[in-house]
């Protein structure tokens, strides 16, 4: 059995990655060595059956003794630790879910149900750094990929409605926190139904001001919204929104750029993002087609017919939180012509977005 060394495994994604390789039996196909940057030398958990004791995940010469490591631990550790283990000759896989190294030549994008060829053909070439993607691009793609795939999207407006689980942990509890807190404040108004709405409303927009905790995410959440993630860039666009067309087009591997552009903007949702998408096609197809081919896109795709009943039951963050299907509705032509098409694609931030495409480059090394 090859020798499987995880690193960042107790972190959120890390967490959501150990529990789909217990869904999948993954542990039953390899050696697991645990790493911790805290606790080296602490019990491993029960999965690992040989090296029971956690090791030093600054330890090159322990970590090179793996033949693939899978790291969840964030970019600083890679940027740290990845230029050591290769310059001591590590010659290994090494599967991240950290940005730092998803924009080098030698690396690519995970997401093998959209590019399997991609990584298929890099892997016989000697690639050996597998990266997961930007979770808006990896969902995006999982939900529309039929369309990249069949070479029909000339250029996509992207505008994205993104979770607090993308931010991490503390965002999520912050997130929550401050619910709790503008609940709070107008508790015993709500209690009362004779009670008047904008004296309720007035006292909420003083709370969300004054009163809700912006620690993580800088601004108030709850009961908003925040149209800035992550950082500036000089051309105006946000960081998350420059990996759009970047990684989305890498991802790919297109040899024309594909455009892609919008704003990021992130929502009071737990673990779900969205996407309202504009794409302009290259040719005008019957709907039913455009259907067939989203649907064909991959077997997680769940596609939503562009009804008001089906569409508020089933394209929403509480249908599709915690499951790996990525939910695809809102599909029809728009005003600006025939060619011009609206999606609304939603996927749980943790499992596409994050731990599933990790999970799955493993199995196809070891297969
Ligand atoms: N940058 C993303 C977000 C998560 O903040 O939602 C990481 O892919």
């Amino acid at each position: 059995k090859q020798l499987v060394g995880l690193v960042g495994w107790r972190g959120m994604v890390g967490s959501v990655l150990m529990d789909r390789m217990q869904a999948e039996g993954d542990f039953a196909l390899i050696e697991p060595v645990f790493f911790s940057t805290s606790n080296a030398g602490g019990k491993a958990p029960a999965m690992a059956t040989v090296h029971t004791q956690l090791k030093d995940a600054n330890d090159i010469a322990e970590l090179s003794k793996c033949d693939i490591i899978i790291t969840c631990q964030g970019g600083d550790y890679t940027k740290e630790v990845f230029p050591q283990i290769r310059a001591a000759g590590w010659n290994g896989h090494w599967i991240d879910a950290a940005s730092s190294l998803r924009m080098e030549d030698n690396a690519v994008i995970v997401l093998d149900p959209v590019n399997d060829d991609l990584i298929k053909s890099k892997l016989a070439a000697g690639g050996k750094n597998w990266i997961g993607g930007n979770c808006t691009n990896s969902i995006l793609l999982m939900g529309l990929g039929g369309l990249f795939k069949a070479g029909l999207v000339e250029w996509v407006s992207s505008m994205t409605y993104q979770a607090a689980s993308g931010g991490g942990a503390n965002h999520m509890r912050e997130l929550l926190k401050g619910m709790g807190v503008v609940h709070a404040a107008v508790a015993d108004e709500l209690a009362t139904p004779a009670s008047a709405i904008l004296d309720i409303d007035r006292k909420v927009a003083a709370t969300i001001r004054e009163d809700v905790p912006t620690e993580f995410f800088g601004a108030p959440l709850a009961g908003g919204l925040i149209p800035w993630i992550d950082a500036q860039l000089p051309n105006g666009q946000s960081k998350e929104e420059w990996k759009g067309q970047a990684e989305v087009n890498k991802i790919l591997g297109t040899d024309a750029t594909i455009p892609v552009d919008g704003l990021c903007v992130r929502i009071g949702a737990m673990r779900c993002h969205s996407l309202a998408l504009t794409l302009k096609l290259k040719k005008d197809l019957p709907l039913e087609e455009i259907e067939a081919l989203i649907k064909a896109g991959n077997p997680w795709v769940k596609f939503v017919a562009n009804e008001r009943a089906l569409t508020v039951k089933e394209l929403t963050p509480a249908a599709t939180t915690g499951g790996l299907e990525v939910a695809v509705g809102r599909v029809r032509k728009l005003n600006m012509g025939p060619e011009y098409l609206s999606a609304f694609v939603i996927g749980d931030q943790l499992l596409w977005g994050a731990a599933e495409p990790l999970r799955r480059m493993l199995r196809i090394l070891l297969a």
